[in-house]
């Protein structure tokens, strides 16, 4: 049977670009026992959906209606995906940080990539003892840091195009080159994180 072709815009922005982070979730799903996942702010960046069954995905781009709605977006996450169970894929189009249809203390993972203070407005929609997988472009993860309803457990690093994962030496982590503490009213202000004097890709959090 002939291969489904990739959706235009994950094509575009992704696949183009070389920009899946298919690794980083191959990865993560292999650490962690992940089969409920929520990307706010995901925009069509539906990599996750190749490892993890049920994914949900928030963006308030007015484009991402059409493009979940696509009947061939199911085949293509079908002839790609990692796992034995049917995909489930819902792709809301909303801002994140307003109220949500969406169920609250049910999800095992959470990512949040260069979109805002995600950990912050969206963290009752994970488990007790969920994973938070957060990057520090907008500052998200300096906010997490200082959050006690976080934990920091592990840092994903990305160098010759492999993502690791290490769980050691965590607390060399948010340490800021001039030996300050993380100003949360700043990094809210500036939506910019904080420069520590160790730069992972991204940290991974989990949910008191
Ligand atoms: C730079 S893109 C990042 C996309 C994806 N997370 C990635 O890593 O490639 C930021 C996305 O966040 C979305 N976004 C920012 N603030 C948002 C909000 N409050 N609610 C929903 N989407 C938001 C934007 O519409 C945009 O598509």
């Amino acid at each position: 049977m002939e291969k489904s072709k990739p959706p235009q815009l994950y094509k575009q922005y992704f696949i183009d670009k070389n920009d899946e982070r298919k690794t980083l979730f191959e990865k993560l799903v292999k650490l962690f026992p992940i089969k409920k996942g929520i990307y706010p702010g995901s925009f069509v960046h539906i990599t996750p959906s190749f490892f993890i069954p049920e994914m949900t995905y928030i963006d308030a781009d007015k484009r991402i209606s059409k493009f979940f709605e696509e009947t061939t977006l199911l085949s293509y996450i079908e002839e790609n995906k990692h796992y034995k169970e049917s995909p489930s894929v819902r792709g809301i189009q909303a801002d994140y940080s307003t109220n949500l249809p969406i169920e609250k203390a049910s999800f095992d993972i959470m990512f949040s990539f260069y979109a805002g203070f995600i950990s912050q407005s969206c963290k009752n929609f994970l488990k007790k003892n969920a994973i938070l997988v957060c990057n520090n472009s907008h500052g998200d993860a300096s906010l997490a840091a200082i959050d006690p309803d976080y934990k920091l457990i592990g840092v994903i690093t990305f160098n010759d195009q492999e993502y690791q994962i290490s769980q050691e030496e965590l607390t060399s982590f948010f340490i800021k080159k001039d030996g300050s503490s993380i100003d949360k009213e700043k990094v809210k202000r500036t939506m910019t994180g904080e420069k520590f004097t160790k730069t992972p890709y991204a940290y991974i959090f989990q949910r008191y």
